[in-house]
């Protein structure tokens, strides 16, 4: 493995750990402020870009009111706990699941097509975010958002600290930091900038997470 920090999102240990501690990572004040933040863009295809076992997406439904949801990610085994598990049971929703490594390959949705656009604790594993969000913009409806919710760097002490309060052993989170928190919310800020989106805000959720969104202009 190139990358000791890196987890493998092909076990089924991981798998179960992301999709029981989502309900932790996506707490009440992540749905108060993203729930703000979109309000200026009208919601019905969301894509979630690194879906990871997909409960976002069944969130997105039920609270944003999306009516076609489609998940992206490299893990065959997180894309089987989408698809079986979190987004089985919906009703009236159409969904697509699609496998990619961003790393490897181009995203081939349809361009303009994706009226909310979110990548959850995924943006510091793409090599090349840049371009990984160039093509996310390029898949965007005018008018339409991006959201990047993610760690940020800058406090290894509050990291290790809040990571080890919750689903991670203090070990663990000082073995994945810096990796975990490889942007600052200027990093991601100006990514979203270079890319096209205008404007952006950020808020910090925590001395560890931000919500950073865009919108695409007219
Ligand atoms: C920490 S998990 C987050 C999953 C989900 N967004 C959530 O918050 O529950 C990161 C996800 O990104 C996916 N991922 C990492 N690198 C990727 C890449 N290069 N291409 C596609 N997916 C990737 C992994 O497979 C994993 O499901």
């Amino acid at each position: 493995m190139s990358d000791l920090a890196k987890a493998d999102w092909s076990d089924s240990e991981r798998v179960r750990s992301i999709a029981t501690s989502y309900q932790q990572r996506y707490g009440e004040g992540f749905w108060e402020e993203l729930t703000k933040l979109v309000t200026p863009i009208e919601i019905n295809t969301v894509c979630d870009f690194g879906c990871g076992p997909g409960l976002f997406l069944q969130d997105a439904v039920q609270k944003l009111g999306a009516t076609k949801v489609i998940g992206m990610d490299a893990s065959t085994e997180m894309l089987a706990y989408a698809k079986n598990i979190a987004l089985a049971d919906l009703t009236n929703v159409q969904v697509d699941i699609i496998e990619i490594d961003f790393d490897i390959k181009r995203i081939s949705l349809p361009s303009d097509s994706i009226s909310f656009g979110f990548s959850g604790y995924m943006m510091h594993e793409v090599k090349k975010p840049l371009d990984f969000a160039s093509q996310v913009y390029g898949t965007i409806k005018t008018a339409g958002g991006y959201a990047v919710f993610d760690f940020i760097s800058g406090d290894r002490e509050e990291f290790i600290r809040i990571m080890s309060d919750g689903h991670m052993s203090a070990e663990k989170a000082r073995k994945r930091y810096p990796h975990m928190c490889k942007h600052s919310i200027n990093d991601l800020e100006d990514i979203l900038d270079a890319v096209g989106f205008s404007p952006i805000t950020s808020i910090k959720l925590d001395p560890i997470r931000a919500i950073v969104f865009g919108i695409k202009k007219g």
